[in-house]
């Protein structure tokens, strides 16, 4: 296992897009990315429907392993200006459409969306729904922070349509805790877990990290053996990104305090033993479910999708995104907001979509990302040998991943196999060409394993 780990674990994407962010080339335009966005409503709206992520940044304090565009802040004066410029940025949306969107999917991130009151939440789903039409079987989820969810919030959003919650959990080692600056107690977990079963929400995930400053197996064990006491629906069991470079407050702790590449590997396939004991099944990368819920249902029938939020089991090409840092997707471009909330704020207030950077695909792009995508979601793909791009995979790297058992290739099917599972990064990387053709100097992704 030693000598698979040194030679896997390297830094690499997640695969949350393909082409990934360091990679966008080509921004579009503004005229051009209302163009893109107006020809996939037109083109999939009444089939599919759209699917929409809003970012909302604030959190009351920081955790210093933290990766995401977060504003810290208590000053809860922040709310009703940030709902009101992401309701007019939803306008700029809904004007460019001649017809109501059809929303199949909406799920609130960040930060912290319960760090909004439930009015303030009220408003934006309301507002969200006056200029679009949310379908009978939309999925409609959030993010929320054990501390910060109160049995109120759950009635205002059960009662808005929201019926998935996902709770970042990360680990109930105090060691750990502290170092994180995250303190969260078993009771209050359960407590907002059972709020949630009462009051009808019909799925809880738990967030759970492995890889930070002072877990060990026995932590992990600890820390797994009281999740299944609750028995979320789902689990996302995350390797720590390590980006100190891009999140300062990873610095708060020193690399000595972090387990080195084989001890994070032994805390993944304890927890991953464990929850399969459990009677959970692994789904896609790091998540894991109960048998009959829906995104393992969907893993089975190879219905599963990968999108910014994520795995999905809707299938819509058109992804809008609203709030500070968002990432939209046309399925033929993408577009990414301003990451400061002021300047967001400062754009949207102009009239102006806030979109930074993007990328329009290419026909190569979107042939490779379709095969990243069943690689990731299904764990197996069909290799066309006969694309100009074929010549360009890295056929090196995939007899050495079949010499050592990741992958199992006949005629032109790959398959990923279980042991191949923990390095599906390392395997999508072999069929990203443009990591092959730019290899960075300088490290810009976390670690695979
Ligand atoms: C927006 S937060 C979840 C909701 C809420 N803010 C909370 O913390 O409870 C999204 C999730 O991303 C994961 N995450 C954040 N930073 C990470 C990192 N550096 N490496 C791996 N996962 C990370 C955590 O599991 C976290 O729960
Ligand atoms: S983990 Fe969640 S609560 Fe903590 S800083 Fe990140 S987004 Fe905020």
């Amino acid at each position: 296992m030693g000598d698979l780990l040194s030679k896997y674990n390297v830094p690499g994407p997640r695969y949350t897009s393909y082409p990934t962010v360091p990679f966008w080339s080509d921004p579009p335009s503004e005229e051009q990315w209302r163009q893109h966005v107006k020809a996939s409503f037109d083109a999939y709206n009444e089939k599919d429907g759209i699917s929409i992520y809003i970012h909302l940044p604030y959190c009351e304090s920081l955790c210093t392993f933290c990766g995401c565009n977060t504003r810290i802040t208590v000053n809860h004066g922040v709310e009703k200006p940030y709902i009101e410029t992401l309701l007019k940025e939803w306008k700029l949306y809904t004007d460019l459409f001649e017809e109501k969107p059809i929303i199949k999917e909406i799920h609130l991130g960040g930060g912290t969306p319960t760090f909004f009151s439930p009015e303030n939440l009220k408003k934006l789903i309301n507002g969200i729904a006056e200029r679009g039409i949310i379908a009978a079987d939309a999925d409609l989820s959030l993010e929320a922070s054990p501390r910060s969810t109160t049995l109120q919030h759950l009635h205002t959003l059960h009662e808005l349509g929201f019926r998935r919650l996902s709770l970042g959990i990360q680990d109930f080692d105090p060691v750990v805790q502290k170092t994180i600056n995250r303190i969260q107690t078993f009771g209050q977990v359960k407590a907002v877990t059972d709020w949630a079963r009462e009051v009808g929400f019909t799925s809880v995930n738990y967030d759970l990290v492995y890889g930070l400053p002072f877990q060990t197996v026995a932590s992990i064990e600890q820390t797994v053996d009281l999740v299944n006491l609750l028995r979320p629906d789902r689990i996302a069991f995350y390797s720590y990104a390590h980006v100190p470079w891009v999140k300062p407050g990873q610095r708060s702790f020193t690399e000595k305090d972090l387990p080195d590449g084989e001890l994070k590997h032994q805390m993944y396939a304890e927890g991953k033993r464990m929850l399969l004991q459990a009677g959970y099944t692994e789904i896609g990368m790091d998540h894991f479910a109960l048998p009959e819920e829906a995104l393992a249902k969907a893993f089975r029938s190879r219905k599963l999708h990968r999108n910014f939020m994520g795995y999905t089991t809707q299938p819509s090409k058109l992804m809008i995104g609203l709030g500070v840092s968002s990432i939209g997707d046309t399925w033929t471009a993408f577009g990414q907001n301003l990451k400061v909330v002021e300047a967001y704020m400062e754009a949207v207030q102009a009239g102006k979509f806030p979109i930074f950077r993007g990328h329009v695909l290419t026909q190569e792009d979107m042939r490779m990302r379709a095969l990243i995508l069943d690689i990731m979601c299904h764990f197996r793909t069909q290799l066309d040998r006969s694309t100009p791009a074929a010549s360009e995979w890295s056929e090196r790297s995939l007899e050495e991943m079949e010499q050592d058992r990741l992958i199992r290739i006949h005629g032109d099917e790959l398959e990923v196999t279980s042991k191949g599972r923990p390095y599906v990064r390392n395997i999508c990387m072999a069929f990203d060409l443009h990591l092959l053709r730019n290899k960075p100097d300088t490290q810009i992704f976390s670690m695979t394993v």
